[in-house]
């Protein structure tokens, strides 16, 4: 048995919101509610490329981590409207979100794009965080678990294990995004482990996928979380709407900070 810990992460997806100053208002609000808190999860800030260095400015100092929500796979070149992992490392980010669902609907992401990002992040520094998830269609037709397995699949394309060690995942049903139409929290949990164990087929000794974080995301919010948080397999939350507001974000915290420490592979 290992007695490696898995992280509790919170990461805030701002998404296309909030101008400058106000990002650097929200974060600072964060940076002073969470300050002397006990058991703090990992906290992840993703606003827009705009305001990562005001971001940036007001969490330094603090254990508050900063992310994109996208970045491209190639270090610079003709590729106009793209941001380049060394771009993001250079405005202090350590995280970046990949193959979110609304990267994947609207802006052609692709199981193919997905793995070329998540190794030029990797190469960089950057931590990913890797989205999977099936649409409502999907769910209906009985195919949320190989729609899943293939994005997971996908997504570690080429990656030692040493390299999948360092992934995050999300699951985010994309019915529950945006929607307030969250995942029966059991449920949630239940594609959470179907997410690790696909990943074992990655490792030659497959508790060793146990170790991999994977967090619920899709109309979690202050009311919601206790109980998706109180699921030993879900580690933490991929938030948007209600990481826009300090106070619901911050609630959101306590009750992570409230989650035991698990050890990632239970006897
Ligand atoms: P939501 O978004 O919390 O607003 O549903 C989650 C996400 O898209 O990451």
């Amino acid at each position: 048995m290992s007695d490696k810990v898995r992280k509790t992460i919170i990461a805030g997806n701002w998404k296309m919101n909030k101008l400058r100053k106000e990002a650097s208002e929200l974060a600072s609000a964060l940076v002073a509610g969470t300050k002397g808190k006990e058991n703090l999860p990992e906290i992840v800030l993703c606003p827009p490329f705009t305001c990562l260095d005001v971001v940036v400015a007001a969490a330094k100092g603090s254990p508050v981590k900063v992310g994109a929500q996208n970045v491209d796979h190639r270090d610079s070149g003709a590729f106009t409207g793209e941001i380049a992992p060394p771009m993001l490392v250079d405005c202090g980010a350590s995280y970046v979100i990949i193959g979110h669902s609304e990267r994947r609907q609207f802006f052609g992401e692709t199981n193919q794009t997905v793995p070329l990002r998540v190794k030029a992040a990797l190469n960089h520094g950057l931590t990913p965080i890797v989205c999977v998830g099936e649409l409502l269609d999907e769910r209906e037709n009985e195919l949320t678990d190989p729609v899943v397995k293939r994005q997971v699949g996908a997504a570690v394309t080429g990656l030692t294990e040493e390299e999948i060690l360092k992934l995050v995942f999300a699951y985010e049903p994309v019915w529950a995004i945006g929607t307030g139409k969250v995942c029966e929290s059991k449920e949630a949990a239940r594609v959470v482990a179907l997410v690790r164990s696909t990943l074992k087929a990655s490792f030659q000794n497959k508790e060793t996928a146990e170790q991999v974080p994977v967090l619920y995301g899709g109309s979690m919010s202050a009311k919601n979380a206790e109980e998706l948080l109180a699921q030993d397999e879900i580690d933490g939350g991929l938030i948007g709407g209600a990481s826009l507001k300090a106070d619901e974000f911050l609630e959101i915290i306590n009750h992570a900070c409230k989650r035991p420490r698990l050890s990632a592979t239970k006897a």
